[in-house]
């Protein structure tokens, strides 16, 4: 197994997800975590040091046990990392203002081959992902430098006798061409075979269930997204019937949903659920809100509500599970880079309050949403929830901008299923990462059989992405556009106006509010 020592960067987590697709275990433990005892204890097979916001030529700044470098095993440093090693190994770092380099750079090798980098320079100049102020101004004894880019004279670094590498740029970023061949070759130089599998996880976040737990009891949020199902079959499995799951039907669901999920984890997994039918109480709640962040606020309380009401119920809850994903925490990382038990004002059951009487589960927080999917299947839940468009917790509220009211919400359901219905037929569904209707809160003038209409308009959304982090328009052929446009006009009352929202993300979101 490898181990991640985490120094706070943004993309430490993207490290891990390269060495998973990799097929190889690691751990990421923050750097004020990691004393020579846990390392003797953890004995890795190698170990990499992650980039990080401090300067390594400030007081205090942090630092891995000095015995990392006596394992005799590989090590890797990346950015900060690389410096700390320097530093440590008795090189030098220094800041350079006139060479900081942040964003895309090129690096081109020196003449020395270098085993990290075999088959790793497609050309001369390689593009790469660079964020860094201070660089490595001497090198430590037995470094040798084996690739440059202009503001960087060390690009890559290594001592190949010890196996101690050193990058100044992000191999595990997605701008870095070939960032997975860099790791490949450092695994292999490490002696990983690569044979650990999604199934692996399951049973190491089975464990980890287990021991956080205890004999506690859990209640799940469920939303029928593929996020929290995963989170609950998962949980399931790690403490039966310890768990419940609640199912909120807030009155903002799509057309048939609740039928479909209940459906599906009651009858067809047998886990425990309570449907919980709250849609007065949620729709009363937001009777003339039309401001987006009061909405999602009201949505969070009225949902924290409905779980402790229904924790009281099962005789009290010791915890929330909720299948928040590495994406939805990536920017409250916190700087230890400890995993952080505040909730965000945003996402996942949507602006939940700070306070709340239980405690949170989320074991899909380290995961990317591609890998949760994988971690569906090895759970054997059917493609077709796997597959599911995310849907976000507050529903159609936030595809439904101003006011809410229940007419809108049925022209909304009908408009949306008829859309879904024809990216389906299409055959498209799976090409595109979400697809949804907003009803805009404006009516517009048209003409049909002769008569004037004045209707609502609404808009069409489609994204591709891969992690909801950035998106982009699908583009649909004219005659999908026509097609669909007319069949919503045709058989939804009080829709005479459809549109379709080409925006990219960003500079806008995929939802609308
Ligand atoms: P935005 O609109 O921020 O959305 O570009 C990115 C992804 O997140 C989903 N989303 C949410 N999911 N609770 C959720 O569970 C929320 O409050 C929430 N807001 C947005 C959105 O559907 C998209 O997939």
């Amino acid at each position: 197994k490898l181990l991640i020592i985490d120094f706070g960067s943004q993309v430490t987590q993207l490290i891990a997800r390269r060495l998973r697709e990799l097929n190889v275990y690691c751990e990421i433990h923050p750097f004020n975590t990691v004393t020579d005892a846990s390392l003797a204890e953890f004995a890795p097979q190698a170990v990499i040091l992650s980039g990080g916001p401090a300067s390594v030529a400030d007081e205090g700044s942090p630092r891995p046990p000095a015995s990392v470098f006596e394992l005799g095993v590989p090590v890797l440093g990346i950015c900060y990392g690389q410096q700390v090693m320097m530093q440590m190994l008795g090189g030098e770092v220094t800041r350079h203002k006139e060479s900081a380099e942040f964003g895309r750079a090129y690096v081109t090798a020196t003449d020395e081959p270098l085993d990290l980098l075999k088959g790793w320079f497609a050309s001369d100049k390689h593009q790469v992902w660079m964020s860094h102020g201070d660089h490595v101004s001497r090198l430590a004894p037995g470094f040798r430098p084996f690739a440059t880019s202009p503001g960087a004279p060390c690009a890559v670094v290594a001592d190949p006798d010890r196996h101690f590498y050193g990058t100044q740029f992000h191999p595990e970023v997605h701008h870095t061409e070939n960032g997975r061949e860099l790791y490949a070759n450092f695994l292999r130089i490490a002696g990983f075979e690569g044979d650990w599998t999604m199934a692996a996880y399951r049973e190491q976040a089975i464990a980890a269930i287990r021991k956080q737990v205890g004999d506690g009891k859990v209640i799940c949020a469920l939303s029928g997204g593929v996020d929290s199902s995963v989170a609950a079959v998962l949980i399931h499995e790690a403490i039966g019937d310890q768990l419940t799951c609640v199912f909120v039907d807030h009155g903002l669901l799509r057309k048939d949903e609740a039928d479909e999920v209940v459906g599906m984890f009651r009858d067809h997994l047998n886990l425990p659920l309570i449907h919980a039918n709250e849609s007065e109480l949620f729709l009363s709640q937001l009777e003339g809100q039309s401001d987006p962040e009061t909405k999602r606020k009201i949505i969070g309380r009225l949902f924290i509500e409905v779980f402790e009401k229904t924790a009281r119920e099962i005789g009290g809850a010791d915890f929330l599970a909720q299948g928040t994903l590495y994406p939805d925490v990536i920017e409250s990382v916190s700087f230890s880079g400890g995993p952080s038990v505040t909730i965000k004002s945003h996402h996942n059951v949507g602006g939940l309050p700070e306070k709340m009487g239980m405690k949170l589960v989320e074991p899909l927080r380290e995961l990317f949403k591609d890998e949760v999917r994988e971690l569906g299947r090895e759970l054997g839940l059917p493609e077709k929830f796997i597959g599911r468009h995310p849907f976000p917790g507050p529903g159609l509220a936030i595809r439904c901008p101003g006011e809410i009211t229940r007419e809108k919400l049925e022209i909304l359901r009908e408009a949306d299923a008829i859309y879904i219905d024809q990216i389906r037929k299409h055959g498209l569904y799976d090409e595109i990462w979400q697809a949804f209707v907003a009803i805009l809160p404006v009516r517009t003038v048209g003409v049909m059989g002769d008569g004037r209409t004045y209707d609502y308009a609404c808009a069409l959304r489609a994204v591709t992405s891969v992690d909801g982090m950035t998106a982009d328009y699908y583009p649909f052929s004219h005659e999908f556009l026509g097609e669909t446009a007319t069949r919503i006009i045709n058989s939804v009352r009080g829709i005479n106006r459809v549109t379709y929202d080409i925006t990219s993300k960003p500079p806008g979101t995929i939802e609308w509010e």
